[in-house]
């Protein structure tokens, strides 16, 4: 893998200036520790050509390993460019049922990480047509209802690099994930609102979807004429050809498969700049009046929150920002990388929650699903920061309201470095994540817990990061022994009442 970050060729080219070949020779020290930490996954098996009992080819694994997602992501292989080319018809006028039509073809850019004679994409409620390596038919079967398994012939050698042309297509309808909330390609009276986290992008495109394997983007999305097609990172070109419109963009930075979007419907666009980072917003035009009065306050306050996170975490670390505020609603919001989606309105505290996850989520990305509390702990804590910075409620007043909550309350009942994939996003996630950092803050001191911020998203930056490196890095940072404190806070339930 640490090849793969410095040796990409295939988007190299359409990245700007900060694309990842840019950006990895910018920060060499940092991308060897990215590499260090990286290499340390590897599984053994990876390890020596030479290896005399070990088949030069073999099917590349179903899964990542990650236990709260068995079959999220594969094995065997790298992917480092997704060009994604949809077509996609809205639902018909009401009453018909909410169900549109996608056809896509997916250019997956991939370098392997052993011998394949055979590997997956991860593909739900879709149906695949055809499937090339390397501009040759491949043959492939779709198993279960997430694994689309190619047979390359010739087979691939260990280190190749290799290109997959999916075409694929089906109706699209309204996924829901194991807690019951809306996720994935969500289909919309107008459209579509695209909300991937945390296994949801398998319902539109072919996809290795695990946070440990992230790639950079780019999106040919054709809409009815009319319609708005909002995808992740700068707007690259917009043509309209016989009522069909095609919006084209381009996400040169290293994004994990779950903060991809491609969200359509009847959208105003507006470009502005939060300093020097370009900002494209989308507004739907069918939002209410008050929606709209809150949601377009609150973007005016995007370039103030930058530099407040900026103070806090380092420079914004992608090539663009903006909000969609789409009509529809998912139940919640989303930090779509570069571009965070709201339901119906984007208030100030969830606005700051997401901008703040800019770094602390999707520059820095969960290791494991389970370590979920590194997102929204962070961003949780983030909000309150800029709350208080905001002559709001103080962290202090925070942290007590959390403290003075009934022991006896369920909500202490969550292990939040371990919640399970139905709680990933209990409330205790965010609130006791939050009161964690709180917690350590007044622990070691506002020197070393803002250093700690910053060197967190340094040292992770385009990568993924656990429970395990967080806490390493807090006693590296603070020089004491914390063993205990994250053994109440983070690894035990019930109320924490010495640490
Ligand atoms: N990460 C989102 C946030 O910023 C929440 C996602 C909730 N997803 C879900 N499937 N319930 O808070
Ligand atoms: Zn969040």
């Amino acid at each position: 893998m640490r090849t793969t970050r410095t040796r990409t060729t295939a988007h190299g080219a359409t990245g700007g200036p900060r694309a990842p070949l840019a950006r990895t020779g910018a920060v060499g020290g940092l991308a060897v520790c990215t590499a260090t930490v990286v290499l340390a996954l590897v599984p053994p098996a990876t390890a020596e050509p030479a290896d005399p009992g070990r088949p030069r080819y073999s099917a590349g694994s179903d899964g990542t390993g990650d236990p709260y997602f068995p079959l999220a992501g594969n094995g065997g292989y790298d992917v480092q460019h997704y060009d994604l080319d949809l077509t996609y018809i809205p639902p018909a006028a009401a009453p018909a049922p909410l169900e549109g039509r996608l056809e896509g073809t997916a250019t997956i850019e991939l370098v392997t990480t052993q011998g394949l004679d055979r590997f997956n994409l991860d593909l739900r409620g879709l149906t695949a047509t055809s499937v090339e390596v390397d501009g040759k038919p491949a043959r492939f079967t779709q198993e279960g209802t997430n694994e689309l398994v190619v047979t390359p012939r010739p087979k691939l050698e260990d280190g190749d690099e290799a290109e997959v042309v999916v075409t694929y297509g089906g109706t699209t309808r309204r996924p829901t994930d194991v807690s019951g909330a809306l996720y994935g390609w969500v289909t919309t009276r107008d459209g579509a609102m695209v909300a991937n986290e945390a296994d949801g992008a398998a319902t539109w495109f072919p996809v290795n979807d695990h946070p440990t394997d992230k790639a950079t983007f780019s999106f040919d999305v054709t809409v009815p004429e009319g319609l708005v097609a909002v995808a992740n990172g700068l707007l690259a070109d917009r043509t309209t050809v016989d009522g069909w419109t095609t919006w084209s963009w381009d996400a040169p930075d290293l994004m994990a498969p779950y903060l991809a979007t491609a969200t359509i419907g009847n959208f105003q666009l507006r470009a502005s700049a939060a300093g020097d980072v370009p900002v494209i917003d989308a507004l739907d035009r069918d939002l209410p009046a008050a929606g709209r009065t809150t949601s377009e306050g609150t973007l005016g306050l995007t370039p103030d929150m930058m530099t407040f996170f900026e103070g806090i975490y380092g420079p914004y670390p992608f090539v663009a920002y903006g909000s969609i505020v789409d009509d529809d609603t998912v139940g919640y919001a989303l930090e779509t990388q570069t571009r965070s989606l709201f339901s119906r309105v984007a208030s100030e505290s969830t606005a700051a929650h997401e901008l703040a996850h800019s770094w602390v989520g999707n520059a820095v990305s969960p290791e494991r699903w389970a370590d979920i509390w590194l997102n929204e702990g962070w961003a949780a804590y983030s909000e309150q920061l800029w709350t208080e910075h905001r002559n709001g409620a103080t962290t202090e007043q925070r942290f007590d309201a959390l403290m003075a909550r009934p022991a006896s309350d369920p909500f202490w009942d969550v292990v939040i470095a371990d919640p399970g994939p139905v709680d990933m996003f209990a409330e205790a996630v965010y609130d006791r994540g939050a009161g964690t950092l709180h917690a350590l803050r007044l622990k070691i001191g506002d020197g070393a817990f803002y250093e700690l911020a910053d060197e967190w998203v340094a040292r992770h930056d385009d990568g993924t990061a656990s429970t395990a490196d967080f806490e390493a890095l807090a006693e590296e940072v603070s020089g004491q022994d914390l063993e205990s404190f994250f053994t109440v806070w983070l690894h035990t339930a019930g109320r924490p009442t010495s640490w």
